[in-house]
């Protein structure tokens, strides 16, 4: 399927299917334009993938591989590719290729974004998070010490090839973590979304499910590409999630927290009587389905973190409450106010 993102900022298309990657020059709409291109990967996914994606590239395609994992996502490893770029001679109308998850995506976005003022570049998610979610809306960044995605851009690719085959070769946890921001799509869109993850996703409605998230994330894009608000709505969970995140030091994976965020607000939506308990019992049963894990510290303790979020403004968070299946708000509150909803 093709999905088309148009914004302020450009219009991309989202590709979904089975073996798409084959062609994804063509696919991507630059293919009579491109001599060079040069591929970031991690070293999970290239003995599974890279070739595969080589043999279709130019002659020479160059190739980048970082290490897995959110440590990769800094600003010496950034500075690496940027020297490597250059040193390879890669050019301004050349094109960089992000085969990998949400950290290849996020870094070789970035670096696609600064190196020579802005390259062209694709995304090429291998996993069921990046499919649904990071691989689209252009947001790129890298970790400072002070926090997740504190640097970063937002910077379209030229197009996202999404190889639904790709993610038969997903290990256990990195699928459980896309399950996290599939639940996060479920609740905020509901209807068929929520039906098909209350069934269980399978390789049935799989791609059924990604091309409905796709379509989801592009109205909210369209709609507010720079976040300043609709967009905030796909930060459901993620202000308790990424404090979790935080006091385990990376310990459980973003999509996991991000669950346990998502059952925390659903849960303080309930008890300030926003959320019909209904609702609630559908959403928590949902996240029971998946076996995501209960947030094994205080809420106090998790609380700890959230000052440090940088999506306050003006004072105020910008939470995400739950009102229904399908009917998410944003509801500015002070620190105090948050714990009080939460705790
Ligand atoms: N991952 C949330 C967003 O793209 O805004």
């Amino acid at each position: 399927m093709k999905t088309v993102i148009r914004t302020s900022s450009g219009e991309y298309p989202v590709l979904t299917g089975h073996g798409v990657s084959c062609r994804v020059l063509e696919l991507s709409g630059i293919l009579p334009n491109v001599t060079k291109a040069a591929v970031v990967t991690d070293d999970n996914v290239a003995p599974l993938h890279l070739q595969k994606l080589l043999d279709v590239l130019p002659e020479g395609t160059l190739r980048y591989v970082v290490p897995h994992g959110e440590q990769s996502k800094n600003w010496k490893l950034l500075g690496e590719l940027l020297e490597g770029f250059a040193a390879d001679g890669l050019r301004r109308d050349d094109v960089l290729i992000a085969l990998g998850g949400g950290v290849v995506g996020d870094l070789a976005g970035f670096a696609a974004s600064v190196y020579m003022r802005g390259i062209p570049y694709v995304q090429v998610p291998t996993t069921l998070l990046a499919a649904i979610d990071s691989s689209v809306g252009g947001k790129t960044a890298v970790d400072l010490k002070a926090g997740k995605n504190l640097a970063g851009r937002i910077y379209p690719p030229r197009a996202v090839v999404c190889d639904i085959d790709f993610l038969s070769t997903l290990p256990k946890a990195e699928w459980k973590c896309g399950l996290g921001e599939a639940v996060k799509y479920a609740v905020l869109a509901g209807g068929e979304m929520f039906e098909l993850m209350k069934k269980g996703l399978d390789e049935n409605s799989l791609e059924h499910f990604i091309d409905l998230a796709v379509d989801y994330k592009r109205q909210v894009v369209e709609a507010d590409e720079n976040e300043s608000g609709t967009r905030r709505l796909l930060n459901l969970g993620h202000t308790v999630g990424h404090a979790v995140e935080t006091e385990s030091a990376l310990g459980f994976p973003h999509g996991v927290c991000v669950a346990m965020g998502i059952k925390a607000v659903a849960r303080a939506s309930l008890s300030a009587g926003l959320l019909p308990k209904e609702d609630y019992l559908a959403i928590s049963s949902l996240i029971q389905k998946y076996s995501f894990p209960e947030c094994p510290y205080p809420m106090r303790s998790v609380l700890g973190h959230v000052a440090h979020d940088k999506k306050i403004s003006g004072g105020k968070l910008n939470v995400v409450v739950i009102r229904g299946i399908g009917r998410c708000e944003i509801l500015p509150m002070t620190l105090k106010e948050f714990e009080e909803f939460v705790s």
